[in-house]
């Protein structure tokens, strides 16, 4: 499985973030660990030893110039970021639309990096409107990419009803499968089977030591984790969750 820590805006003293690189630095585990701080803590923590992948949680549209308070990813790829989280619906409500979404995806492609793309609705209606408003966010993120680019990406299902609830608000296993199915039709209709193939889905939203083995359905292949990757405790006790 795929945990990516999305540490958001949550930990700003910097032995905070620290504390938990330093455990995922040293921990045995089959899982491969993400760990996404802020901006400032980036360069850091991904020089700290036992720390193979890092995501920033955002990227410029712009290659350089003069564009203030914007993160290229020549320097996200020149401070140790090997991924970066693209269209997070947190992102998306300060007025990122699927065309800076495209764009940003594909300036992370050729800063070589790996694009972590969040998708999901506000919220469901009873006559399955939502899957429309996903196959259009799906589409339209991932028109310019190359069949060739498709190992570069990893679709993380994010409804945002359930971001940042407790452990009950998050999806049930069974209707996180249909719509992992559904999601993977709208793929599969869109690229040839080689790319198709490298696809991976991840599923975020109030994940916790409580849910998370609920929610290891088939084609779920790892998790975006926010509030219980930022302490060392809730992240160790998810990695046990999902070993157990
Ligand atoms: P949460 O955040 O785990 O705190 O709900 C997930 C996310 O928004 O990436």
């Amino acid at each position: 499985m795929i945990i990516v820590g999305n540490f958001k805006e949550y930990l700003s003293r910097f032995e905070d973030v620290d504390n938990v690189a330093r455990v995922v630095g040293r921990i045995k585990t089959k899982h491969e660990i993400i760990l996404a701080p802020s901006f400032a803590h980036l360069g850091i923590i991904a020089s700290r030893k036992g720390i193979k992948h890092i995501a920033a949680q955002d990227i410029s549209i712009f290659d350089a110039g003069a564009h203030t308070g914007e993160v290229s990813g020549a320097t996200l790829q020149n401070i140790g970021a090997t991924h970066v989280i693209v269209g997070h619906s947190e992102r998306r409500e300060q007025g990122e639309d699927d065309h800076i979404v495209a764009t940003k995806i594909q300036q992370a492609l050729r800063s070589n990096l790996k694009v972590i793309l969040c998708i999901g609705e506000r919220e469901r209606d009873p006559h399955g409107g939502y899957l429309a408003f996903l196959s259009e966010q799906i589409t339209s993120a991932l028109g310019g990419v190359s069949e060739k680019d498709y190992k570069n990406i990893l679709i993380a299902y994010e409804p945002i009803w359930a971001i940042g609830k407790n452990a009950d608000s998050a999806i049930t296993g069974e209707s996180l499968e249909e719509t992992v199915l559904y999601i993977r039709k709208i793929l599969k209709e869109r690229v040839d089977e080689k790319a198709f193939a490298h696809i991976k889905i991840l599923y975020g939203g109030s994940v916790s030591a409580i849910n998370i083995a609920n929610l290891v359905v088939p084609h779920i292949e790892g998790f975006l984790v926010g509030r219980a990757s930022t302490h060392p405790d809730s992240l160790k006790e998810l990695l046990n969750a999902l070993d157990s």
